[in-house]
């Protein structure tokens, strides 16, 4: 006699992705004065942003504001905070790392990841502004702008990651106060420039 089939146990219901807290805002300028703590700061705030891309991937919607802030920080703050890598960080541990950190091949990494970023966070950018044009809030995004989203989200994770860990660690101990002092005086020289282009 054909046993009774039990049911299937019910499927678990995937959980619901939880909302990320505001948006921070572009930190102190008084904290350029101590660089490294500005990056690791700035790192701490692009996670932030991070999360705000993938809760808004995972919805495929997002609310206006958040859409605005999220252009800004792609369009003007991320390109800054590669600048202050790329011609100032970078550059410097070159000078100061010793062999045996093994920094080369890691900066070099960091760099091509910029290179790579750059593109598809300008591809983000540019989605995020057209769909600013329409009217709803929130705002529904396509599936392609999600997947593209939800990328450089995990990538850019990874990239933070190993500045946290081993860029700055290494800058803390390598760089002396006149390194840092001039690193500090290029990044301040740097946000001028830009507040001047802005006016
Ligand atoms: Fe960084
Ligand atoms: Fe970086």
């Amino acid at each position: 006699m054909a046993r009774p089939r039990a049911s299937p146990p019910p499927k678990a219901a995937s959980p619901k992705p939880r909302p990320p807290g505001a948006l921070p805002l572009p930190l102190p300028a008084a904290l350029l004065d101590r660089p490294l703590d500005y990056l690791l700061a700035e790192h701490h705030r692009h996670r932030s942003y991070l999360a705000g891309l993938r809760y808004a991937a995972t919805l495929a919607e997002i609310p206006r504001d958040q859409a605005a802030r999220l252009h800004l920080f792609l369009a003007a703050e991320l390109p800054l905070h590669w600048a202050d890598e790329e011609q100032d960080l970078f550059p410097i541990l070159r000078r100061y790392a010793l062999p045996e950190d093994g920094l080369a091949e890691v900066l070099a990494r960091l760099s091509q990841d910029h290179a790579m970023s750059e593109a598809l966070v300008r591809t983000i950018d540019r989605g995020l502004s057209t769909v600013l044009r329409e009217r709803p809030d929130p705002i529904p995004l396509e599936r392609r702008l999600c997947g593209l989203m939800l990328t450089y989200a995990a990538t850019e994770a990874r990239h933070l990651a190993v500045e946290n860990a081993v860029v700055l660690a290494i800058a803390g101990v390598r760089l002396r106060k006149a390194e840092l002092h001039g690193l500090s005086a290029a990044m301040k020289a740097r946000r001028e420039a830009q507040h001047v282009a802005d006016a």
